[in-house]
């Protein structure tokens, strides 16, 4: 059964997120955007994607679209770079793209972070849908309209907010994702039932069997919930300069860690670690109990998340930690539990504090 959420965007309804379990009503839902140009799109997509989902998608985009174009980025965070985006601009310019035409992404979060940042910045500002088929980029980044690109070695260091028209998710796509690209994605799943919904967390240990079977009801019933969670809090604070930062717990800790491994850790698991850290620290303000931390670390690793790393200088780690981009002043703006379900941002973590969590994950 489909499934659909609209959300909203400075108190307007904004677009529609539609999940289903085959890309059948993706013409349907196109048609039902208001005042969206049907001339010219370009699919744009990565190398693996192509070779599995870009026929087909062409094929649906030409029942609706008058002229289907596509531009294939090599797949990887690597190239997640300004230089290939002026290769999709060539493209576009190349094949008379105005600002009546659209782009499609479909892909993980890096197709849908640069196709949103080109669609954000063609002619100042183009549509786009998003058609996001990694777990993580369907309960994550194709929601809430932050689009960007890696600068040098920064991450995410260019940018723009830039809505989607349309995030069209088929759930059946988690069926060819590589395994640990579907833990990454649990992280973040994980995450939100911490931060927000403690039934949901409490659901995700009751169903964890079907849901590691790819079962497809619990997988769509997953998804909507995380869906949701993420439409409330990027409704909430679109801007990130309250609620939407909840979204970073685990990441303080999980990005140094995700940086010092020289990305040999997955961003997932990275965070993994971070909740871990994040929770401890929770435990040691007298937030959660003991046993509510233990239970933490075994749901991470019910869904095969690590719960340690294998770094060894705790220092490093914390010098690290502090120069995270999420800073006010000289204070690490850190997102602890206040209980399961329910999140805060903590300013006063002393460097001692910093330290005990991070050697409690080494
Ligand atoms: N905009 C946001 O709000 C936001 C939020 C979180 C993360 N992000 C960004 O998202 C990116 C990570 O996204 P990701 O985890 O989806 O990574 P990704 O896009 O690199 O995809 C992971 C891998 O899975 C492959 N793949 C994608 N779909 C597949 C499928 N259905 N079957 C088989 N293989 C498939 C891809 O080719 C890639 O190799 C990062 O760049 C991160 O910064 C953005
Ligand atoms: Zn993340």
């Amino acid at each position: 059964m489909a499934k659909e959420l609209i959300v909203n965007y400075e108190n307007q309804p904004c677009y529609s997120i539609y999940i289903d379990n085959s890309y059948d009503a993706f013409c349907d839902k196109i048609n039902d955007i208001p005042n969206f140009k049907k001339s010219k799109t370009c699919i744009v997509t990565d190398s693996n994607v192509a070779n599995i989902y870009l026929n087909d998608m062409v094929e649906f985009a030409k029942n609706t679209f008058e002229q289907v174009f596509t531009f294939i980025i090599p797949a990887g965070e690597a190239n997640k770079n300004l230089s290939e985006i002026e290769k999709l601009y060539e493209h576009l310019i190349i094949n008379h793209f105005d600002r009546t035409d659209s782009l499609i992404a479909l892909g993980g979060g890096v197709v849908g972070d640069m196709t949103g940042y080109t669609a954000a910045t063609y002619l100042r500002g183009i549509n786009f849908i998003q058609v996001p088929t990694t777990l993580l980029s369907q309960v994550d980044s194709s929601i809430g309209g932050k689009t960007g690109v890696d600068f040098n070695q920064y991450k995410n260091m260019v940018g723009a907010f830039h809505m989607p028209k349309l995030v069209y998710i088929n759930t059946s796509t988690i069926k060819t994702l590589p395994e640990e690209q579907f833990q990454c994605g649990m992280g973040e799943i994980i995450k939100h039932g911490l931060i927000r919904n403690a039934n949901y967390y409490q659901w995700l240990k009751d169903n964890y069997q079907d849901i590691l079977n790819l079962k497809d009801d619990s997988l769509a019933d997953m998804i909507y919930e995380s869906c949701l969670i993420k439409k409330n809090v990027v409704e909430e604070d679109p801007t990130e300069q309250s609620i939407r930062g909840y979204l970073n717990f685990g990441h303080t800790i999980g990005h140094a860690i995700e940086k010092l491994s020289d990305f040999k850790l997955y961003h997932g698991q990275c965070v993994a670690i971070g909740m871990v850290a994040a929770s401890y620290l929770s435990k040691q303000h007298g937030n959660i109990t003991g046993e509510e931390y233990i239970d933490i670390i075994n749901t991470i690793k019910l869904y095969n998340l690590p719960v340690k790393c294998s770094l060894t200088d705790s220092s490093a780690i914390l010098s690290a930690t502090k120069s995270d981009k999420k800073m006010i002043g000289n204070k690490v703006k850190f997102i602890l539990l206040k209980s399961v379900g329910d999140a805060y941002i903590n300013t006063d973590l002393t460097e001692e504090e910093l330290l005990g969590a991070i050697e409690e994950v080494l």
